[in-house]
């Protein structure tokens, strides 16, 4: 693979975020403050991405900068890493109006953008917090109490990664014992980063070790909704390895 340089991938980062600082493709433009595009290194190995923004991201035009927020940055300083080391970015760029769950038609019309940022970043993993990255991502109907932990290697924007999917911080902050769960899991995305980039992911690992999280109330409704192929992003994700 073609080393990366930092320089043009940043500069290809800032033309995405000014490309869609005005985005009206979904009904989000009309509450938000700002677009909340993404934040951290462009070359990023690792790259998390969670739900949506909430009010303080929304204010502040970064992702993960509340309660959540702040329990990410611990789980990356528990291995080590820095929100710098890290790319931070959300499958839809705009508040859901009340923090509710955003809609498929918003994802549809938001993962473009997401797809166009991970082209550009080329990480080695993606990590999804929580159940809506994880189904658009990894292309799984699969709740995030089943799969969290594993990885999966998948092709996201033409590139190969490795999806490896966790609870959504806000589960900890919710139900605590689901703070243990993230901390074990984050112990195994070290060790996934730290492999040989041409060796196996880690997965089929057996089963969950943790208590079901409270974020996964409601799954039905949206499998029915992936069901309807709306999750999908534009960009074909094809299964490389079953390792759920
Ligand atoms: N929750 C998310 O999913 N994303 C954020 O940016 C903040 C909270």
């Amino acid at each position: 693979m073609e080393p990366k340089d930092a320089v043009a991938a940043t500069e290809a980062l800032g033309a995405l975020a000014e490309a869609i600082k005005d985005c009206r493709r979904c009904g989000l433009c009309e509450g938000r403050t700002q677009v909340v595009f993404g934040v951290g290194s462009a070359t990023a190995d690792l790259v998390f991405i969670g739900e949506g923004p909430g009010y303080h991201e929304d204010r502040l035009g970064e992702p993960f900068v509340g309660q959540a927020g702040k329990l990410l940055t611990e789980l990356l300083a528990g291995i080590g890493l820095t929100r710098a080391d890290v790319y931070i970015a959300n499958v839809v760029k705009c508040r859901p109006p009340e923090n509710r769950d955003p809609l498929p038609d918003e994802i549809e019309a938001c993962s473009p953008h997401l797809m166009d940022q991970l082209a550009v970043i080329r990480p080695r993993v993606v990590c999804t917090l929580g159940r809506f990255a994880t189904r658009l991502l990894a292309d799984t109907e699969l709740s995030i109490t089943a799969v969290h932990g594993k990885a999966k290697d998948v092709t996201l924007a033409g590139l190969k990664t490795t999806v490896f999917p966790v609870f959504h911080p806000a589960a900890a902050l919710y139900t605590p014992s689901n703070r243990k769960v993230l901390e074990e899991d984050f112990a195994k995305l070290r060790r996934l980063l730290t492999e040989d980039s041409a060796g196996e992911p880690q997965g089929g690992e057996g089963p969950s070790t943790g208590p079901a999280d409270d974020e996964d109330a409601g799954a039905d409704r949206v499998q029915g909704a992936a069901g309807g192929g709306v999750f999908r992003p534009d960009t074909h994700v094809e299964r490389q390895l079953p390792l759920w």
